[in-house]
C-alpha cells in the first residue's frame, strides 16, 4: 500500500482557536462555544473528510500571566476559557462512528488512576477511538489551581510524566482480554483470575489497581504529545504515537522528522508507529486573490496587544512590563515553554514585541496556508513527500467554514493524487494511524 497522509483536526472548546479576532467574523461559530452542537458539527465535518481524528486543547487556568490579571484576556477573548474536553468528546462520540477523539490531559495535575479510567471510559463509549494528548503543562498559574505554588522543574515534570504513563499502562493492562465472560446461563459474569492488582510504585507515582473499568477496545488510548525540548523529545520517542509540532520551514521540519524517527527506533519502536504532524492554519478561496482578501479581512480583527498577553500565557512569562516596541532579541527567559519561545523567536531579526503579538494573534505562530484547494494540496504533498512530516494538524482560521472548505476542496484533491485515504479501512483511531504507513 502506498504511503498515505494522516490528518488530525485541531479544536479548542473556547470562542477562538488560533486567530484571536475570529470570533468577530460573521461566519464564526465562536458565539456557540458553550453548546455541544458546535463540537458535534465539527466532528461530523471531519469524519466526512476521513480525518484520522480530532483533538481538543486544554489548559487548566483562566489566562492571567500578563500583568497578573485576566482582564486583557476577557476584554478580547482569545482562548480565554475552555470547556472540559473529555465530556465534549463523549458527546461527539455519539454522532460519529470512525473519527479518532483525543483530549489533552496534564500528567502534572491529574492522578494516573483518574487518567486511566477517563480514557478507558472514552475508549468504550467511542468503540476504540480514544486519544490522549499528554502534556506536562507550562504555567505556575495552573499549578496554583491544583494546590502547588509552582510547577515542578521541567525535567522533573517529564520524569514524573514517564511514571504516570507507566502506571496508566499497567492499569489499562490490569484486565486481561477475555476477562468478561457474560455467561447468563451459568451465572458467570467475569473471570477474576484475569483481573490483576497493579501495585505500581515509582519515585513519584503510586497506584494499587486494578482499574475499575474493564479493558477497552484499544486497550490504551493513542498517545499524542507535543514536546519539542530535548527532554520532550526523549519522552516522545518512548511513548508518542502522534507528535504535534510547529516549525517555520521545510529544513527545520525535515531535521525534526529524522531526529524523532531515529529516537523512536532507538527506543525499540517502529518509526511507522509514530506519526509526525506539524500544525498548519488554513484560509481557502476559489482563487488565490479571493483567499488573500479573506485572510486580510479576517486579520483586520486581530489584536496585537491581546497577542502579547497570549504569548505571556503561552511561555509562562509576564511580558506586560516590556514596551510593545522592544526588539524580540532582547527578551530573556528561564522557565516556561522553551519550545514555544524558540518558535516565537525564529526569524525574529528586526521584529518587535508588537509584531510578535500580531503574528501570534493571526495564527499563534502556526504557518498559515492561504490559497486555493489545489495550492494547499500542493504544499501538503511537497512536505509529505520530502519526509518533513507524515501529515498535518489542520487548524481552521475560521470555524467551521474553513473545515468545510478543506473537506470539500482539499481532501478530494489529496485523494485524487493517491496520497490520502478515500475511506476508513479500520475501526479504531490506532487503525487509522497505522494504515498507509
Ligand atoms: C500543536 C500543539 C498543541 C499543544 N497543545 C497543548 C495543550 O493542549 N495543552 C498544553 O498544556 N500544552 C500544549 N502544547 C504545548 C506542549 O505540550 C509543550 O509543552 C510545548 O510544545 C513545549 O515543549 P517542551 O515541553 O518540550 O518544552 C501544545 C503544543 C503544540 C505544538
Amino acid at each position: 500500500m502506498a504511503r498515505e497522509m494522516h490528518l488530525v483536526g485541531y479544536c479548542c472548546a473556547s470562542p477562538t482557536w488560533h486567530h484571536n479576532g475570529s470570533w468577530r467574523h460573521f461566519e464564526s461559530d465562536g458565539a456557540d462555544a458553550l453548546k455541544p452542537e458546535r463540537y458535534e458539527t465539527i466532528g461530523r465535518i471531519l469524519e466526512q473528510g476521513k480525518f484520522d481524528g480530532m483533538f481538543l486543547v486544554d489548559v487548566l487556568m483562566l489566562n492571567s500571566s500578563h500583568g497578573g490579571s485576566f482582564v486583557p484576556n476577557l476584554r478580547e477573548p482569545g482562548q480565554t476559557w475552555l470547556l472540559d474536553p473529555m465530556q465534549l468528546l463523549a458527546a461527539i462520540a455519539r454522532v460519529t462512528t470512525h473519527l479518532g477523539l483525543a483530549a489533552t490531559m496534564s500528567t502534572s495535575f491529574y492522578h494516573s488512576f483518574h487518567i486511566a479510567r477517563a480514557f478507558s471510559t472514552l475508549d468504550h463509549i467511542s468503540g476504540g477511538r480514544a486519544g490522549w494528548n499528554c502534556v506536562t503543562s507550562t504555567s505556575d498559574l495552573e499549578a496554583q489551581n491544583f494546590g502547588m505554588d509552582r510547577l515542578m522543574d521541567k525535567n522533573v515534570r517529564y520524569d514524573f510524566a514517564d511514571e504516570v504513563l507507566e502506571a496508566c499502562h499497567a492499569l489499562w493492562r490490569s484486565w486481561e482480554p477475555g476477562a468478561l465472560i457474560l455467561d447468563r446461563e451459568k451465572g458467570v459474569y467475569a473471570d477474576p483470575s484475569k483481573v490483576h492488582y497493579v501495585n505500581y510504585q515509582g519515585k513519584y507515582v503510586k497506584t494499587r489497581g486494578p482499574l475499575n473499568t474493564p479493558r477497552s477496545p484499544q486497550e490504551s488510548p493513542v498517545i499524542m504529545q507535543a514536546g519539542s525540548s530535548e527532554r520532550g523529545r526523549q519522552f516522545a520517542a518512548r511513548w508518542a504515537e502522534v507528535i504535534f509540532t510547529l516549525h517555520a520551514d521545510k529544513k527545520n521540519m525535515q531535521d525534526f522528522y529524522s531526529d524523532i524517527k531515529a529516537r523512536v527506533e532507538a527506543a525499540g519502536r517502529s518509526p511507522h508507529h509514530c506519526a509526525i504532524l506539524p500544525a498548519v492554519d488554513i484560509v481557502i478561496g476559489e482563487t488565490e486573490a479571493i483567499a488573500r482578501e479573506k485572510a486580510d479581512y479576517l486579520n483586520s480583527f486581530v489584536s496585537a496587544e491581546l497577542g502579547v498577553a497570549e504569548i505571556s500565557n503561552a511561555v509562562n512569562i509576564d511580558l506586560s512590563g516590556h514596551p510593545l516596541d522592544k526588539p524580540l532579541g532582547e527578551l530573556e527567559v528561564t522557565q516556561g515553554a522553551r519550545g514555544m519561545l524558540d518558535i516565537i523567536l525564529q526569524g525574529s531579526e528586526g521584529k518587535t514585541l508588537r509584531d510578535a503579538g500580531y503574528a501570534w494573534g493571526v495564527s499563534q505562530m502556526t504557518p498559515q496556508l492561504i490559497g486555493t484547494p489545489k495550492m494547499i494540496a500542493d504544499y501538503m504533498q511537497e512536505y509529505f513527500e520530502a519526509n518533513a512530516c507524515d501529515g498535518f494538524i489542520v487548524c481552521p482560521s475560521l470555524s467551521p467554514s474553513a473545515y468545510t472548505q478543506f473537506v470539500t476542496g482539499v481532501v478530494p484533491e489529496l485523494q485524487r493524487r493517491g496520497i490520502y485515504r478515500k475511506d476508513y479501512t479500520g475501526r479504531t483511531f490506532r487503525d487509522h494511524l497505522r494504515s498507509g504507513t
